[in-house]
């Protein structure tokens, strides 16, 4: 089997953190008892130099790199890595005056002063200049570092930004993509509405707050644009650093279901994929089991980005936040579950901001390893130091993989455009929840499923759910149908097949460009309800789910009819299709929105048509499954605050270091990762 691990030197798991010893440059004791103390909490990894450009720069020209070489020393004789950050997330002074294009520009037309952080233009020829020689600087001086395992590149890429130069940059985009041809752009754009036609491309601007947003094109490669050139940004970085030292992989911290940046994309030129988790844990709005799996979707879509390697965990708190509305502590037990949740899902690092609350400035009260207290006796240090006893004990599992055979649907375009068309219910639109709660029904169900896009082969997967895919990108129908066709279930839903990548609307009826035949149906028509609107749909076997903010009205073709309308002037039409295939492959279509919790018997008949075994969980037991080195690795975390026994399972549990056959009981907040010989034995050896 291919080796998959991603750090071979560390042979196992990293367990690190966010350090920062640019702000403790004057308290060499403090220094010298952080290495003590990261020892103690088994850490064998430290992020360094995210925001370290005017240590390392204090003056243009003026380099010191002397004090981070010392550092990263004494962290590798004493058996701790150093993952390098680009410092491109935060500015000095001294830039944003010399070269105050670096300053990113609002969607009011405003610029920015100097402040703040992760607010860079992302075209300025200065600023990549700039950027472009501390890169190289850091590289020559510590490239060949024997503790260096990776590169981070800057820090949570985000935003937007209107200058000048972008609104530049972004004419040049459409000039290229449009073959500079604006009749090509006008056509695509629909510009004769409300007479928007473009005569050149010098005439296009930004859509500013104050200007041109009525024009879906436009709003949706203004997004696309975007992502585009951060990619760009971010790939000058790689490119500086890939000359230097080739063999060193790069990655950047993503954030949660992040909406401004298309990470599938942004994926393709990196290395290993590393996101930064921050749940609400014990919020008053959802079960903790909710958050828990919306924790896991996430992981899930991260590691759908590039699947053939384990993922990152770069950032998580070990106690509390500072910037969610109220920042509660993890209850005790909840920071090993998280952690170990994420190694389930397919993550081979824990990593942490922080490891060290600095004494000042916005962040000095966000949770670290180490307190203000300065000891490694704190619960929280304590709770660091069990995770990086038990990741010494998962070490064989590091660069074992995630299989799912089931798929969910999710592209950036999409949601984009759902959130821009004007249509539907302003409040109700609500795609990323859609697909999460679907989702996690599967999830209950005990089946893992890959977040991917909708023109990805999907030939891997035996079932196949695209909630509102609103949008089709063009190889969108074509990739249906061949899984249908092969043998797929594939289900769709409401809203789906209206527009093309364009935001241009099929014509000769929903969903479009095939669709329809490939689903049996046309839909003609979508009502929608208002909050506390109801309707339901019954199925000939007595079971009816309750309908809310969506009812669409089918035309039949030649699918079956599993349900229909009760209520309403559209009573007695199909609200549920199948249409059959030759192959066994199944084409479903669910018009109206329910609950995913009652959608769960259809769920569950895909997955027994595909194949796909579901799993007898408890409530609040979650599992998931990685595979590698001839061994499966079968994880259960109970999410309840009462024990829990699952029965029927088998295995050398790696964390209590016992052998089950047969049942397990969970303490609250317990987890287990049972260990199995793929022959079906359970192994107890490393
Ligand atoms: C992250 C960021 C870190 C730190 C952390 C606090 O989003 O990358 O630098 O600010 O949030 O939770």
């Amino acid at each position: 089997m291919e080796n998959t691990m991603l750090f071979p030197q560390v042979g196992g798991f990293l367990h690190g953190g966010d350090y920062n010893p640019e702000q403790w440059l004057d308290r060499p004791d403090i220094l010298e008892e952080d290495v003590r103390l990261m020892k103690k909490a088994g850490i064998n990894s430290a992020t360094l130099g995210v925001f370290s450009w005017s240590v390392y720069e204090p003056a243009e020209g003026e380099f010191h790199f002397e004090w981070l070489e010392k550092i990263m020393d004494r962290l590798y004789e004493n058996g701790i890595y150093t993952i390098l950050a680009t410092p491109s997330g935060a500015r000095p002074a001294w830039l944003d005056a010399a070269y105050p294009e670096a300053m990113r520009v609002s969607d009011r037309n405003v610029r920015n002063h100097h402040g703040g952080r992760h607010n860079h233009c992302m075209s300025s020829p200065k600023y990549r200049e700039k950027v472009a020689l501390i890169d190289q600087k850091l590289a020559q001086r510590l490239g060949r570092h024997p503790g260096l395992l990776m590169w981070h590149i800057s820090n949570e890429l985000g935003g937007a930004c209107y200058c000048p130069l972008c609104a530049q940059r972004f004419r040049d985009y459409l000039a290229e993509k449009f073959d500079h041809d604006i009749e090509k752009l006008n056509k695509a754009w629909w510009t004769t509405f409300w007479s928007h036609r473009y005569h050149s491309f010098d005439q296009i601007e930004p859509p500013f707050a104050h200007g041109e947003r009525s024009i879906m094109g436009l709003n949706l490669e203004w997004k696309r644009f975007t992502s585009w050139n951060m990619q760009d940004f971010m790939k000058h970085e790689i490119a500086v650093l890939k000359k230097v030292t080739p063999e060193i992989p790069v990655t950047t911290n993503f954030m949660e279901l992040y909406y401004g940046l298309d990470y599938r994309k942004l994926a393709k030129d990196l290395d290993v994929i590393s996101w930064d988790s921050y749940p609400r844990f014990h919020n008053d709005y959802e079960s903790f089991a909710d958050t828990m799996l919306w924790n896991a979707f996430q992981h899930a879509l991260m590691r759908s980005l590039k699947p053939q390697k384990p993922f990152m965990l770069m950032e998580s708190t070990p106690s509390l936040v500072n910037w969610h509305p109220f920042n509660k502590l993890k209850r005790p037990g909840v920071h090993k579950l998280a952690c170990l949740q994420a190694v389930g899902c397919g993550s081979d690092t824990v990593q942490y901001f922080q490891w060290r609350k600095g004494r000042g400035s916005y962040e000095q009260f966000h949770g670290a390893v180490v307190d203000h207290d300065g000891s490694g006796e704190t619960r929280v240090f304590r709770e660091v130091a069990e995770v990086g006893e038990i990741l010494q004990r998962l070490a064989p599992m590091a660069g074992s993989l995630v299989k799912a055979r089931a798929a969910l649907l999710f592209d950036w375009d999409n949601r984009w455009a759902i959130d821009d068309v004007g249509a539907l219910g302003r409040q109700t639109k609500r795609y990323e929840d859609t697909c999460m709660k679907i989702w996690k029904e599967f999830r209950r169900l005990g089946v893992e499923m890959d977040v991917v896009a909708s023109d990805e082969d999907l030939s891997r997967y035996g079932v196949v759910v695209a909630p509102m895919l609103y949008m089709l990108q063009p190889d969108t129908a074509r990739t249906l149908r061949a899984f249908v066709e092969h043998g797929g279930q594939l289900l769709a839903t409401y809203f789906t097949g209206y527009v093309d990548e364009n935001q241009l609307c099929f014509l000769g009826g929903f969903p479009g460009d095939g669709l329809s035949d490939l689903f049996g149906i046309v839909s003609e028509e979508i009502d929608t309800l208002y909050p506390a609107d109801r309707n339901h749909v019954a199925f000939s076997d007595g079971t009816r789910w309750e309908v809310r903010d969506y009812a669409e009205l089918l035309r039949l073709k030649d699918a079956r009819v599993l349900a229909v309308y009760e209520e309403d002037f559209y009573r007695g039409r199909a609200a549920v299709t199948c249409k059959e295939y030759p192959g066994g492959g199944k084409a479903y279509y669910v018009a109206a929105r329910s609950e995913a919790g009652q959608m769960r018997p259809l769920f569950a008949r895909l997955l027994q048509d595909a194949g796909i075994p579901e799993k007898d969980l408890p409530e609040n037991v979650d599992y998931c499954s990685r595979v590698g080195g001839e061994c499966v690795y079968d994880c259960y975390f109970n999410y309840g605050t009462e024990p829990a026994t699952i029965f029927g399972v088998r295995g050398f549990d790696m964390i209590s270091e016992g052998y089950v056959d047969g049942e397990l009981t969970l303490p609250a907040y317990g987890a287990a990762i049972l260990k199995m010989e793929t022959s079906g034995e359970p192994s107890g050896e490393p």
